[in-house]
């Protein structure tokens, strides 16, 4: 059943994020992904990348009710066409307001602000059960690799290892497989 509870949603670009909001917003990961957190002790997403932005929701008190961070890559097709892509990271909902359509909005609100940055395309690493839950929101398998790289020769094993994407126009996501760096 619906919380009562008020919550607000923000977007908040990385230059507003202080000392103090980072650290909540670790905590806030390593609580949600306790798996993750010798990575989310530090810093709030993966493989050296800085968010632009981050969407947050809180509950009147201040405490952080889900959340979603926006970081840049760069794909390259086999034809060497390359595009900046708004990356999704840290997907989470407290346990207390899941349910809600609240990962839905966050994520929503993220899609909509990269539109408007102008991203064409969005992409995501997930676990095999999420895949449900992203491809319910309009998220695609692609039908050919998408492989993550740390440089150009280094292949990064990811523990989320379904990558899915969005379009945010009428574009559509580039055929064959797919590299993904950070960008360059
Ligand atoms: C996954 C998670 C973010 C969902 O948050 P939520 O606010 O409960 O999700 P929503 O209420 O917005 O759900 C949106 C839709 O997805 C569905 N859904 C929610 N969780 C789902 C799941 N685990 N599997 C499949 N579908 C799911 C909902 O039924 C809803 O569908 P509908 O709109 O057609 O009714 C939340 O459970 C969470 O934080 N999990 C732990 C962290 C995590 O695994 N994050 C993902 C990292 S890739």
């Amino acid at each position: 059943m619906p919380s009562e509870e008020q919550i607000s949603v923000a977007i908040i670009p990385e230059f507003e994020v202080d000392e103090a909001l980072d650290a909540k917003l670790r905590a806030f990961l390593c609580e949600l992904f306790p798996n993750w957190e010798s990575i989310f002790r530090t810093r709030r997403t993966w493989h050296d990348a800085k968010p632009i932005f981050t969407v947050l929701a809180t509950n009147k008190n201040g405490a952080i009710a889900g959340h979603v961070a926006i970081v840049e890559r760069t794909i390259s097709t086999e034809w060497n066409c390359r595009y900046p892509v708004a990356s999704v990271q840290g997907v989470s909902v407290a346990p207390s307001r899941r349910g809600e359509g609240l990962a839905r909005k966050l994520i929503d609100m993220a899609l909509d602000e990269s539109r408007r940055i102008g991203y064409l395309y969005a992409i995501l690493f997930c676990r095999e059960p999420l895949v449900q839950f992203y491809s319910r929101l309009g998220w695609k398998l692609p039908y050919d690799p998408m492989i993550m790289w740390r440089d150009r020769e280094l292949p990064i094993h990811m523990q989320s290892d379904y990558p899915m994407y969005y379009e945010l126009t009428q574009e559509p996501f580039p055929g064959g497989s797919i590299d993904v760096h950070n960008p360059f």
